[in-house]
């Protein structure tokens, strides 16, 4: 699948965001190696603490329905190119230390990186 395609699944994703307290909706699409796309959203709650992001949500899906490679993933939010927090920079690091990262503004413009380049020198065991 190509770049831009991928950040289109991703700005649709952001439509099934539940983010009622910073009403800030992100959507995220994740390329898997076996071809498959998950998607995500973030899912926000009252006690604010048990709130995720589009990108782990995407991230924890297919990695609960089993999926272990992961090609490119696009996360796309409103404002300027929508960067990963730092969080989701260390589940990335864990899970796909070499995958590509589109980040991407609502008109689908984006910048291309990779997961080692927002986290250089992550943390594992
Ligand atoms: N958020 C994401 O889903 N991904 C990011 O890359 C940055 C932030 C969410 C978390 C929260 O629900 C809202 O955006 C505001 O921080």
């Amino acid at each position: 699948m190509d770049d831009r395609e991928l950040v289109r699944r991703a700005i649709e994703a952001r439509e099934l965001s539940y983010s009622p307290y910073s009403k800030f909706a992100v959507g995220a699409a994740l390329l898997c190696g076996d071809g498959t796309l998950v998607t995500g959203a973030n899912i926000e709650n009252a006690a604010f603490s048990p709130s995720i992001c589009a990108e782990r949500v995407a991230l924890f899906k297919a990695i609960s329905e089993g999926k272990r490679r992961f090609l490119k993933l696009a996360v796309a939010c409103e404002g300027d190119h929508c960067r990963p927090c730092g969080v989701c920079r260390q589940v990335m690091h864990e899970h796909a230390p070499d995958m590509i990262v589109l980040m991407a503004n609502l008109n689908g413009e984006y910048v291309r990186t990779t997961v080692r380049e927002l986290l250089p020198d992550g943390f594992s065991l």
